[in-house]
């Protein structure tokens, strides 16, 4: 359906503003963990999108506040707050796009992986009400220890036999958009022209940008520079990850792989998740090595949450 979209756009004193047309089609999204430091900015990011018709946004406490803010920007999406177990399945019925930012964030001297034990409950019930409410829907798990929460999605899925390994992600873009700005400062190149294809994982040196080293402690950097007040919420609410998702991009992806093996595939998304994944392309020899080094550690993980039963209750 064709549609005209309006935005303001306020600027030096000065007011104006211009509607496109857009044939793309609408897209029914679901926030989990809305009300949290990523929640909030990514809640205010797809109220922005145009192609967003719906937008539900789920917490255990706190959204009525943030949906009655966000509701009044003045896009088409139309935002409800949803608020605990009992609203959760509402807030998921029949959405397009499901993004799960719910959990704990890291404080200073943790890593991702100290996460694991309490976030893992979190996604293992939410994918649950997930396969039962959206079967069909993208899902974009942000919540971490992202190495091993996107393998226990997967279980929960297959368990619900709805698992499709084109349509379950682990949001890494923040890495990709940490590269292009640290290394276009390096080398000062315009950021808008800077590429840098990270692959590997989310975690530490699982973490592996292939022209620079220099984001593996970007997310350590935030946390400690917070001293415990958050982690990297308004850069990864920024990552356009979930933007894109909604249109048809060549982006990076955390994906079920062969067999059990997770690992970041250079992919195209389109309105089903990934049509195509895309050639790694040339390695040095030394990011031939960090990248086995990230599968070696993907596969552990993968292990490590088998061996926890996470997802046999
Ligand atoms: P936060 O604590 O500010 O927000 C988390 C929200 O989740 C809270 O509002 C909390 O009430 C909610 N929540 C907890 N249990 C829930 C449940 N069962 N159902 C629904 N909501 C629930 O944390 P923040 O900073 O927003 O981080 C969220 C997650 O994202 C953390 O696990 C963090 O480590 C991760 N993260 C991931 C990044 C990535 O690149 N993938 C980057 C930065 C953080």
């Amino acid at each position: 359906m064709l549609r005209s979209v309006e935005f303001a756009l306020r600027g030096a004193g000065a007011s104006r503003s211009f509607a496109f047309s857009s044939a793309a089609p609408e897209r029914k999204v679901a926030i989990l963990g809305a009300a949290g430091g990523i929640g909030q900015p990514l809640a205010l990011l797809m109220k922005l999108n145009p192609l967003v018709s719906r937008l539900s946004l789920h917490d255990i406490a706190g959204t009525s506040g943030v949906a009655a803010d966000v509701s009044h920007i003045n896009t088409p999406a139309q935002v409800a707050g949803f608020v605990g177990e009992d609203q959760l399945g509402e807030a998921l019925k029949d959405a397009d796009v499901v993004i799960i930012p719910a959990g704990v964030p890291r404080k200073p001297g943790m890593t991702r992986d100290d996460l694991f034990n309490i976030n893992a409950g979190i996604v293992n019930s939410l994918c649950t009400a997930i396969a039962k409410h959206c079967p069909h829907a993208l899902v974009n798990m942000i919540s971490n220890p992202v190495n091993s929460t996107v393998p226990i999605a997967a279980e929960v899925f297959k368990k619900a036999g709805t698992y499709d390994e084109k349509k379950l992600f682990g949001v890494t873009t923040l890495d990709l958009v940490r590269a292009k700005t640290f290394y276009a400062g390096k080398t000062g190149l315009p950021v808008s022209d800077v590429n840098v294809p990270v692959v590997g994982g989310h975690a530490g040196i699982t973490i592996l940008p292939l022209f620079s080293q220099r984001t593996q402690d970007g997310g350590t950097e935030v946390v400690e520079a917070k001293a415990g007040k958050g982690s990297a919420t308004l850069s990864m609410a920024h990552s356009k990850f979930c933007n894109m998702q909604l249109m048809s991009e060549c982006t990076f992806m955390c994906s079920l792989t062969i067999f059990i093996v997770f690992i970041i595939k250079i992919v195209k998304l389109g309105r089903n998740g990934v049509e195509e994944v895309l050639e790694l392309g040339s390695l040095s020899e030394y990011e031939k090595q960090g990248n086995l080094r990230g599968s070696t550690q993907f596969c552990i993980c993968v292990q490590i949450h088998r061996l926890y039963g996470v997802c046999q209750s």
